[in-house]
């Protein structure tokens, strides 16, 4: 593909940003009453109101004149059907196959991956229906009462941040549990509150190679090898959830306790494959089934909708649009939902490790800005923490408000004051408030005009800042299914245009491999110099401070 910067669409995009940067959005409302009608989308039970951004009908038009010259409807297609969209990794990107309701085969290298895709989730079925009823025990006979997911990244953020928002489907005598960072106190902090007759290890690793989670693994495996348990006794406590059999019998687990997936299955986008089983555990399989229903619908709706009513490429658009042409780099996540509380988390690992790349398909470097950085925290609790800098902060920062109307927790008025909350940071953002009308609400409490001179530059919002709302009815596992499904396919959308491999993560890899050979020095003790000043002196110092040196 030619280089997005190069194309006329993208100089059109620049050019007319000069115009539209001297409209603020007050000005754009006050001149279209048709606003929110015009700028709205509805897909898979979410509803988008994506009128409060910079554009108009002709910034649209621009925008998916853009998302036509990259050929993003040919790139979903070839998404979808299994193409080596992965092109540093030869090989497809095919969650989209997990979560496939439809009759169609979908090839893999000559081979149809459905049958097998289904009886992994046949399997899943199984596993969880025994854990959830009780008949499948631990070595002493009791039912499973604590299910400790043992895993990191793609391992982790997936499974932790749906079985958080889907809390209130839980089953009522299974207690989740997560374990990621190879700091041990994650660990025993766990394991001081499960005992080993009633816990079921699930450790999730595509690779099984990963560093954190085999050594969490080991310890697991020691910890509860401490206990009354012996060896024969691993295989009712411990699963695997990999692709890797070889690495998940060589470390001990049994593989009929093992649910595989493919490499085409890129870690971050795993949660729809056997990494899902700990929330399969926790909300059950039917539920699970709707959770997967949801995000293929919203598949169905990413490849099949025009891309002026496309919602994923809308978002994906307004992106490319403050990112590279409004210049700003981040992008906050604001969902008014507690149960949603890692959510950001989860989206920091799907946009940021797929989309934060500097070369093209190609490996030519790449001349505009890719991934912004992605962060959030639920509201409320964000506004009484970094808000004040989105509203009268220097930087421009996008936030994308979730809503989920209907709360599954009713209590009093709380649900109203949430909505109310969520849809007033979005006015405030976009109107602010002028001098005038500082002026205004200051004399009506009182203040002279000493005072309010003194004050109003404090005071005054300017305003004029782009936010998304999306809704949806209640938090559901479709919706939540959908939810995670738009995201996913807004980022690739995102890197369609930009040229950039969004499934693979090159740049993890050097950080691993210096842990590796630090780790072997630590475990030496000696006095280090092979590193540059600043990293021998901390390791020396470390040696030093701890009782590690030889
Ligand atoms: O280091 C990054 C990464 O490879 C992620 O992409 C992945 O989700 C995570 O590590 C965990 O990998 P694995 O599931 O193979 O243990």
């Amino acid at each position: 593909m030619k280089n997005p910067v190069e194309l006329e669409q993208w100089r059109d995009l620049a050019e007319h940003q000069e115009k539209m940067s001297r409209i603020t959005l007050r000005e754009h409302f006050a001149n279209d009453n048709q606003r929110f009608d015009t700028f709205q989308l509805q897909a898979a039970g979410i509803f988008l109101d994506f009128s409060k951004n910079h554009i108009t009908q002709e910034t649209h038009k621009k925008l998916l004149a853009l998302a036509e010259a990259c050929d993003v409807p040919a790139k979903f297609n070839a998404l979808f059907s299994g193409e080596i969209v992965n092109t540093t990794e030869q090989r497809p990107a095919l969650h989209s196959a997990l979560r496939y309701q439809g009759s169609e085969p979908i090839m893999v290298e000559g081979r149809d991956v459905m049958p097998d895709v289904r009886d992994v989730l046949k399997r899943m079925g199984q596993f969880t229906d025994a854990v959830r009823d009780g008949s499948w025990t631990g070595f002493t006979g009791k039912p499973i009462t604590d299910v400790v997911n043992i895993g990191i990244g793609g391992s982790d953020l997936g499974p932790l941040m749906a079985v958080e928002a889907l809390a209130p489907f839980a089953h009522e005598r299974l207690s989740i549990h997560f374990v990621s960072n190879v700091d041990g106190s994650h660990l025993v902090s766990t394991l001081k509150k499960v005992n080993p007759e009633t816990t079921l290890f699930i450790v999730a690793s595509k690779t099984f190679t990963t560093q954190e989670t085999l050594t969490n693994a080991q310890s697991a495996r020691s910890w509860f090898l401490d206990s009354d348990a012996t060896e024969a006794d691993v295989a009712k406590h411990f699963a695997a959830l990999s692709t890797n059999s070889e690495a998940v019998s060589a470390f001990g687990i049994n593989t009929d306790n093992m649910f595989g997936f493919w490499d085409w299955v890129g870690g971050r986008y795993s949660l729809w494959s056997a990494i899902g089983l700990t929330l399969a555990l926790s909300i059950g399989m039917k539920r699970f089934e709707q959770f997967l229903s949801g995000a293929y619908e919203m598949d169905q709706h990413a490849q099949n909708a025009p891309l002026a009513t496309n919602l994923p490429v809308t978002l994906a658009l307004l992106t490319v649009w403050y990112n590279n042409f409004w210049g700003a780099p981040s992008h906050l996540i604001a969902p008014y939902d507690q149960y949603l509380h890692r959510f950001p988390a989860y989206l920091q690992q799907l946009t940021m490790e797929s989309n934060g790349k500097s070369v093209h398909h190609d490996g030519t470097p790449v001349e505009m800005a890719t991934g912004p950085v992605v962060w959030g925290e639920p509201g409320t609790n964000g506004q009484h923490a970094y808000f004040q800098l989105v509203h009268q902060g220097t930087h421009l920062i996008p936030t994308d408000f979730i809503m989920a109307l209907e709360s599954l927790n009713p209590l009093g008025i709380h649900q109203e004051l949430l909505m109310a909350n969520c849809f007033a940071q979005s006015e405030a953002l976009m109107m602010g408030k002028n001098a005038e009308e500082l002026s205004a609400d200051m004399k009506l409490s009182g203040a002279s005009d000493d005072e309010i001179a003194r004050l109003s530059g404090h005071r005054t919002f300017q305003g004029n800042r782009p936010s998304n709302t999306l809704l949806v009815q209640q938090l559901t596992p479709k919706t939540l299914g959908a939810l995670i499904a738009l995201y996913e396919q807004k980022v690739f959308a995102e890197a369609a245009i930009w040229d950039i491999n969004p499934f693979d993560q090159w740049g993890v890899e050097l950080g691993k491999a210096l842990a590796k050979s630090i780790h072997e020095e630590i475990q030496g003790g000696s006095t280090v110099d092979k590193h540059d000043a600043s990293t021998n002196g901390l390791i020396n110092r470390a040696l030093k401070m701890t009782n590690l040196q030889a």
